[in-house]
């Protein structure tokens, strides 16, 4: 996989004075920069190197502030990291600081580092809670997809990172350890171009999934998806030679008579907005489409890896949005798999239409939730920017869990409104419903409007990843390219779904 090498993170109660590692990671407060105990045993060990250092040079202990001693000793460079102000320390400081010293120690050549825990914990956080998102940032943060260099002129890499620390903390690197893979199993086939990470092979990986997790997977091919009346997810499928695959993947945690948590996700593996074709630039990425689809796949197993108590099923509908005599048009008119017309009016917006057969399919299982994640809009762009995912929601308890889900994970999400005066805008001349609002306001919420369609009174979440599924910067746990949008949300979610 992905992590390339992948990281061995792990803890140790070794004292800092008996330490021997190629580097140590501490943190330090812009307001307090005298030494702990422990610290100034070390520091009496390497004849007052850090004392010294902290006395006569430039360290502020700026927020990400970093500065690395050469001691040649035990512990062969000391790294002192700045944290900022104590007062504005919060766990967002905490990731963003150790990600991108991780990634800095893995530019200097460094393969193996220490990190004193007590220098980042604070009396506002759990020391769990700490040592969870110290470790989730390394790995996460250290993130490459090299798979297609050929030439590996960067071969860097960290192999071990070691968390002194009094508790081991077994439960909370567990959770890290797997979601962390969820994260970057999801960017790899994100990042994957779209000549190799067709429906099929995406459909391939979730089989394979299952396999060695021992978890239910139905893939229902072309045919197959035809016989069902999926006639939305056909017509946007049906101007592509990669041919269409609709997966379900099941993991079953919780007793037989709990209701399921239905995850919908999009997936398109390239989104050439067919017949309205996208103009360049804005054809360019769109490999991206499928990122809801391939975090909802490995969503589903990490919830199996964690044993969690809940059943989880992953509703991927797969295709590729293309241009071909085949192709579907505008003006068309197609038949959803619960009866309700569409009329096409810009076959560039395909995400719903494939969501919306997917959504009728996920409220037959009758779940308890349906939580559908999609890279529906470039609108998302206008509403949060990069920073966060706007999502929208028919019930208040199951939004509720969303924030508070959000909180915990640190992936920011907003909540937009469902508002009724906004269904006017797809109202059609000739059909139940047209697929765009020709207006072109509020495009979130639109899509949402035309997605509420598909879904009975079941509790249902839509989250728009269409901005946040893809990073332009390298920063703290993002590495340009995919970043995994959604994984770190839910897992925070099914971590304690009631
Ligand atoms: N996959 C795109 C949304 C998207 C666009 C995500 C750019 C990330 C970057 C989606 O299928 C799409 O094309 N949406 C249209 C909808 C419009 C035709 C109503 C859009 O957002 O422009
Ligand atoms: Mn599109
Ligand atoms: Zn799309």
């Amino acid at each position: 996989i992905s992590m390339e090498s992948k990281v061995l993170i792990k803890t140790a109660k070794t004292n800092l004075d008996r330490l021997k590692d190629n580097a140590l990671l501490i943190g330090f407060f812009k307001d307090k920069q005298q030494l702990s105990q422990e610290l100034k045993y070390l520091d009496g060990k390497l004849g007052s190197l850090i004392s010294s250092y902290l006395k006569n040079n430039k360290f502020e202990a700026e927020k990400g502030e970093l500065k690395n001693i050469f001691t040649n000793k035990d512990v062969k460079n000391v790294v002192l990291l700045g944290l900022g102000e104590e007062g504005k320390y919060n766990l967002d400081v905490l990731s963003l600081s150790v990600a991108d010293a991780s990634k800095r120690l893995r530019e200097s050549g460094i393969e193996t580092f220490s990190i004193y825990f007590d220098s980042f914990s604070n009396s506002k956080f759990k020391s769990e809670e700490i040592a969870e998102k110290i470790a989730l940032s390394c790995l996460i943060g250290l993130y490459k997809f090299t798979k297609f260099k050929t030439k590996n002129n960067n071969n860097k890499s960290i192999r071990q990172v070691t968390i002194l620390a009094e508790k081991s903390f077994e439960k909370e690197l567990n959770y890290a350890n797997v979601v962390a893979e969820a994260v970057s199993k999801t960017r790899d086939i994100v990042n994957t171009p779209p000549n190799i990470a067709t429906p099929e092979y995406i459909a391939n990986y979730a089989k394979d999934i299952a396999k060695k997790n021992g978890l239910k997977c139905s893939v229902f091919d072309e045919k197959q998806i035809e016989k069902l009346k999926m006639g939305c997810f056909i017509g946007v499928a049906q101007g592509s030679v990669n041919k269409p695959r609709f997966v379900v993947l099941e993991y079953h945690g919780a007793g037989k008579s709990k209701k399921p948590v239905a995850i919908v996700g999009k997936g398109i593996t390239f989104d050439s907005g067919g017949l309205n074709l996208k103009p360049y630039p804005y054809i360019l990425n769109m490999k991206d489409d499928k990122g809801g689809a391939t975090a909802a796949i490995n969503i589903v197993e990490a919830c199996s890896k964690l044993k969690l108590n809940v059943n989880v099923v992953a509703i991927t509908p797969l295709c590729e949005n293309m241009i071909d005599a085949a192709s579907y048009r505008p003006d068309d008119v197609l038949t959803a798999y619960n009866g309700v017309t569409v009329e096409i009016k810009n076959t560039d917006a395909e995400g719903r239409l494939v969501l919306a057969d997917a959504l009728a399919y996920a409220c037959e299982m009758k779940p308890e939730a349906v939580i559908d994640i999609a890279t529906l809009t470039g609108a998302s762009m206008i509403v949060l920017g990069y920073i966060g995912t706007p999502f929208i929601s028919t019930d208040e308890k199951l939004s509720e869990k969303i924030k508070n889900a959000s909180k915990k994970s640190l992936e920011k999400v907003w909540e937009l409104p469902l508002w009724q005066e906004y269904e006017d805008s797809i109202k059609s001349d000739v059909a139940d419903i047209k697929n765009i609002s020709e207006e072109g306001d509020a495009g979130v919420i639109i899509g949402a409007t035309f997605l509420k369609n598909f879904v009975n009174d079941i509790p249902w979440v839509h989250i728009d990843i269409g901005t946040t599924v893809w990073s332009k910067v390298d920063k703290g746990i993002l590495t340009k390219g995919a970043t995994g949008a959604t994984v770190r949300l839910m897992m925070e979610m099914l971590r304690d779904w009631k």
